[in-house]
């Protein structure tokens, strides 16, 4: 695994010697973030050694380096679902890499479904926790003691500080934010109401169908992690509750500025 991941370091270095501070993963609907940026070098993911490869067709992901809010950022526009069949390793080699390449701080967004009753579509959470279900743990199997320990903390996955900064931002903007505790679940079928409920009932806010891999294997390599949920449907409601991707993406595309903006600043204000 390390010598896959310097591996694929070494080629993005050659390409692109600047090192990153922030990495930044981007969700459905939610590509055109990467326009805020000062592009300065995209590698497709196809280029580089071992990046897990694109199944789904005309879908090409990339590496995005420029820079944002005044800093050297990565940001990958596509990311890998465990529902696409990608194994849990797979779905984390690019975090994994994205620290070798030298970031810090690893900021995340995802389209999610509302399960709080106070939630509307469009609306912006903030992720303060998260409860993994039958998202299979990236870090099963033996442990790579150079990546981190073989029992991780997850009492503060997502930092304290930049959730309060990012509320103050926010709050500054004119832009309403929620709070919540994202579900992971692997998908790809969106809930039956039964589950919705469930998910409610156990203490959830929000579920979507990527995320919590990422942040586990962020959290083992000791990255600081942000992320925040774009609320694309409510999945407890009581009238007709057919939810469609395309639905799921325009929720997404329409929330993107209020959620660029945050990121934007809150890099800004990283120290
Ligand atoms: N459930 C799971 N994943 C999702 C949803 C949902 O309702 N909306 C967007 N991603």
């Amino acid at each position: 695994m390390i010598a896959k991941i310097n591996e694929a370091v070494t080629y993005i270095q050659q390409k692109q010697p600047v090192k990153p501070a922030v990495g930044i993963v981007l969700g459905s609907g939610l590509g055109s973030f990467t326009g805020e940026m000062e592009v300065t070098q995209e590698i497709p993911y196809s280029a580089i050694p071992h990046f897990p490869v694109s199944t789904v067709e005309g879908h090409s992901g990339k590496l995005i380096f420029g820079k944002l809010g005044g800093k050297e950022v990565v940001a990958m526009a596509g990311r890998f679902h465990y529902y696409e069949g990608y194994s849990p390793e797979e779905v984390v080699f690019p975090i994994r890499v994205m620290k070798y390449l030298g970031i810090t701080h690893l900021l995340i967004s995802n389209a999610a479904g509302g399960m709080n009753a106070s939630f509307k579509v469009g609306d912006l959470m903030i992720i303060t926790d998260h409860i993994s279900l039958l998202a299979v743990n990236p870090l099963l199997g033996k442990n790579i003691d150079e990546l981190g320990p073989r029992f991780p903390d997850m009492s503060e996955p997502y930092n304290k500080e930049l959730v309060k900064t990012a509320k103050k931002i926010a709050a500054a903007a004119g832009i309403e934010v929620k709070q919540g505790i994202y579900c992971g679940v692997t998908g790809p079928t969106f809930e039956t109401r039964a589950e919705y409920k469930l998910l409610r009932t156990i203490g959830g806010d929000a579920v979507g169908m990527s995320t919590v891999q990422e942040v586990i294997a962020a959290i083992h390599v000791g990255l600081t992690v942000f992320a925040m949920s774009v609320i694309t449907d409510i999945g407890i409601r009581e009238e007709e509750n057919k939810i469609t991707h395309a639905e799921v993406l325009e929720a997404a595309t329409a929330a993107e500025p209020k959620l660029t903006l945050i990121f934007k600043t809150l890099i800004a204000q990283l120290s």
